[in-house]
């Protein structure tokens, strides 16, 4: 009997990564949707009790009449929900599903000895210092004068992500420095919550059980840490999706289309949150749609495939045959050779030539229009075998 338990574990992992994800902003969504809906409460009573906002809402054949304390309750209540252990689970098996794939498979995922000859180990360490580092530098800036203007801020940081894109991209594979720049991200928002917000909430509470005002810096570094989490969920996950992607992780100047889309997330996330508070401005949406047909088309003109007139390097089945065995057989085979796989990944095998006609325009995908393919470039492919790649692909295509 042969278990794949790598894959096994990744899909449990990975499940659970989504699962968690779903609970942790869906519930972040809802509440800042709440936040942003409460009207001033109507009854005389509730003003007294220091009621700041109010809200009906129907669902699940019910009514819910929610409240929002000013500060806190006259009395603590037993039963407070926080909301927090999505946010730690989403983190946890986030960082575990990173380490399965990037760094155990590091050899494949994470080193491309073409930009840099890197062995697994010191990638790994590279990796977890971009992460540990990314947290650290935000910290910082929050702590300093700049975190003060949002506005600022928010162009710096966006900034140095964009430099954590550029700069990871030279040393690891495109789809190893896609996920570092989503985890630097990703760790932000998971640590904002364990290190900012819900200590200074529990603090919060403490001190008004102890009969004492809260120290109000401790909400409003809570507050500004919950609105750049706000901002950032829609751009990290467009990095966890766009991560299966080649036209996006695995172009040339991958790391300005991850910019050029973060900024397509920031402008959809802010049109949300002006509706909610009963602005509706399609501005934002309208150039969000823009920016995305910008790079859409700006990415197609920028490709490394096969350029037009090159009918010269025409090549033969036979030549096509022998290059995808040489480059793609010992892993997309059904017995496979390659010492990291026992079945061919995603059951993509190119043992016959029917196999790779079948499956032609996804190896233009992987292995022309990007240089997905072979992982990490392992067998060391050339430019001129994948615009031959290319070129066989396109004239088959022509003849179908
Ligand atoms: C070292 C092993 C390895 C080699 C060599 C390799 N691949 Fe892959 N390939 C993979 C793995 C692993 C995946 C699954 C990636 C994923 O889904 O995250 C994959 C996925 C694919 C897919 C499927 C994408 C999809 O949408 O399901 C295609 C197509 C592909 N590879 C083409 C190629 C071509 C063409 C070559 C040779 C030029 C090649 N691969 C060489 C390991 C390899």
């Amino acid at each position: 009997m042969d278990i794949d338990f790598t894959s096994w574990l990744g899909m449990a992992l990975r499940l659970l990564h989504v699962i968690t994800g779903i609970c942790w902003i869906g519930s972040s969504f809802y509440f800042i949707w709440l936040d942003n809906s409460l009207k001033s409460p109507n009854d005389e009573k509730d003003v007294k009790d220091g009621v700041k906002g109010e809200l009906w809402a129907v669902h699940g054949g019910g009514f819910y009449h929610k409240k929002k304390y000013q500060v806190a309750p006259a009395h603590m209540p037993e039963d407070l929900h926080w909301f927090k252990w999505e946010a730690y689970f989403t983190w946890v098996s986030g960082f575990l599903l990173l380490a399965l794939i990037y760094y155990f498979g590091a050899s494949q995922m994470l080193v491309d000895t073409s930009k840099m000859d890197l062995d697994p180990a010191e990638a790994t360490l590279l990796g977890l210092t971009a992460i540990a580092g990314g947290w650290l530098a935000y910290d910082f800036l929050c702590q300093s004068e700049l975190g003060r203007d949002n506005v600022k801020f928010g162009i710096v940081w966006y900034l140095l992500l964009v430099a954590a894109a550029y700069f990871l991209n030279q040393v690891f594979t495109d789809r190893g420095a896609f996920i570092h720049v989503g985890a630097i991200i990703g760790t932000v928002m998971a640590a904002n919550v364990f290190i900012i917000i819900i200590p200074n909430q529990k603090k919060v509470v403490a001190s008004l059980l102890a009969g004492e005002s809260p120290d109000p810096r401790l909400g409003l570094k809570a507050k500004q840490r919950s609105l750049h989490n706000n901002y950032m969920t829609l751009p990290v996950l467009l990095i966890m999706i766009g991560n299966h992607y080649p036209m996006m992780f695995g172009h040339e100047y991958n790391w300005l289309i991850l910019a050029g889309m973060g900024a397509v997330a920031f402008l959809i996330r802010h049109f949300f949150n002006l509706k909610h508070k009963g602005i509706v401005n399609y501005i934002y949406p309208g150039a969000g749609v823009a920016l995305f047909l910008v790079i859409m088309f700006l990415s197609a003109y920028h490709q490394t495939g096969p350029k037009a007139g090159k009918g010269e390097i025409q090549a033969s089945d036979v030549e096509i045959r022998q290059m995808i065995t040489e480059n793609c057989v010992m892993c997309h085979s059904d017995t496979p050779t390659h010492a990291s796989l026992d079945v061919a990944p995603n059951g993509v095998m190119f043992d016959k030539m029917d196999e790779i006609k079948k499956y032609a325009d996804k190896i233009h995908q992987q292995a022309v229009a990007t240089e997905a393919m072979p992982i990490g470039n392992e067998t060391g492919m050339t430019a001129e075998q994948r615009e031959k790649l290319g070129i066989w692909i396109k004239t088959l295509k022509a003849k179908e």
